[in-house]
């Protein structure tokens, strides 16, 4: 596997090895692991069904997961799906950046129905991380992307994370370093109704309720085997250590993962600790998150006991996840 370090502010990207190593790849139908602001994403060609079957082979995803689609502009994006009045708006204000959305597909988009599940909708996004957004671009097609994780596992947040989880699955990694939100977006469906979030993520819940003048939904009907979106899945995000949620004390041999400047009665107790931000910062939580869990599940503690996390902004994100990591797992 080839594994180029790469600079997402490089003036001359396009032309640099790495980018075009990646683009020839994924216009190959190969695999590539890409940067982008949220975390690294597992991206092939979305037209390519053949590609996207090995996205699902190497993560060892249900294959009624569907992929996003990642455009490199909301132009593109609109030859694609349907995008209704509540779309356009949040589309104007938000991309490029950490959201997702979830709109009617359009009859002639080019996009594999492996890539969307053979659904009549499709998640679109146009990234702030610009080395995804110029892959799209310079590829002419949307690329499909997932985290960079085996199914079910902690998303990649670093490239060296990628490797540890896909080593011998994907051609190719660039690396750009930490990518900056460290959680995935926040996916939208503006299919029915009423806004639905169907998954918190990188870009907060009030922010999107204040441009759209509206709350956003919780989804209501679930589907025992149709998934909405991933986190419907209860068991996700799982590291192997148990993950113990909200504690307020420490057992003996226990990891600890704090949050703020109070530590948990018997921090002193804890095998080891990680704080996700010492200054009680839910944005810098949020980044570091699944690079904490990686670490921590290293020291192969039984179990991680988490502090408790404020709920307001990305910390509705922040405890979506670390539910999810706690949950009973699935077996498969
Ligand atoms: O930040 C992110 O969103 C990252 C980066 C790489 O862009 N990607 C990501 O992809 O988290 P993934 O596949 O791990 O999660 C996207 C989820 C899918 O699992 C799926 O459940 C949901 O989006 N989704 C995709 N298409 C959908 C659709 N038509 N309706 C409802 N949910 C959908
Ligand atoms: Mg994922």
């Amino acid at each position: 596997m080839k594994h180029y370090k790469i600079a997402a502010d490089n003036p001359n990207l396009i032309a640099s090895e790495g980018f075009k190593e990646a683009l020839r790849l994924l216009l190959q139908g190969e695999l590539v692991g890409v940067p982008t602001e949220t975390v690294y994403g597992l991206a092939a060609d979305a037209t390519n069904a053949h590609a996207c079957a090995k996205i699902f082979a190497a993560k060892g995803r249900p294959q009624f997961n569907p992929l996003i689609s990642h455009f490199a502009s909301t132009e593109h994006a609109r030859n694609h799906a349907l995008f209704s009045s509540h779309a356009h708006r949040l589309a104007d204000a938000f991309w490029p950046g950490a959201l997702t959305l979830v709109l009617p597909r359009r009859d002639e988009s080019a996009v594999c129905d492996l890539a969307t599940a053979g659904l009549k909708t499709m998640a679109l996004r146009v990234p702030s991380g610009r080395i995804m957004r110029e892959l799209a671009r310079e590829a002419g097609v949307p690329i499909a992307a997932p985290s960079a994780n085996r199914s079910g596992k902690i998303s990649a947040t670093t490239a060296e994370a990628v490797i540890e989880e896909l080593s011998g699955r994907l051609s190719c990694v660039l690396d750009a370093g930490e990518a900056p939100v460290g959680v995935e977006s926040t996916i939208v469906s503006l299919t029915g109704d009423t806004p639905v979030l169907l998954r918190p993520g990188g870009l907060a819940r009030e922010e999107i309720e204040s441009v759209l003048g509206a709350r956003l939904q919780h989804p209501q009907h679930v589907k025992k085997n149709a998934p909405m979106a991933p986190g419907m899945l209860s068991s996700h995000y799982a590291p192997n250590a148990r993950v113990r949620l909200n504690a307020s004390h420490v057992e003996r041999g226990e990891a600890l993962l704090a949050f703020g400047r109070r530590l948990p009665e018997g921090a002193e107790r804890a095998s080891v600790i990680e704080n996700l931000s010492p200054s009680g910062e839910l944005t810098e939580a949020a980044a570091r998150l699944f690079q904490l869990l990686r670490k921590l599940d290293k020291a192969n503690a039984d179990t991680i006991a988490v502090a408790p996390i404020p709920f307001e902004g990305l910390g509705e994100a922040i405890n979506d996840r670390l539910r999810r990591a706690a949950a009973p797992r699935r077996k498969s």
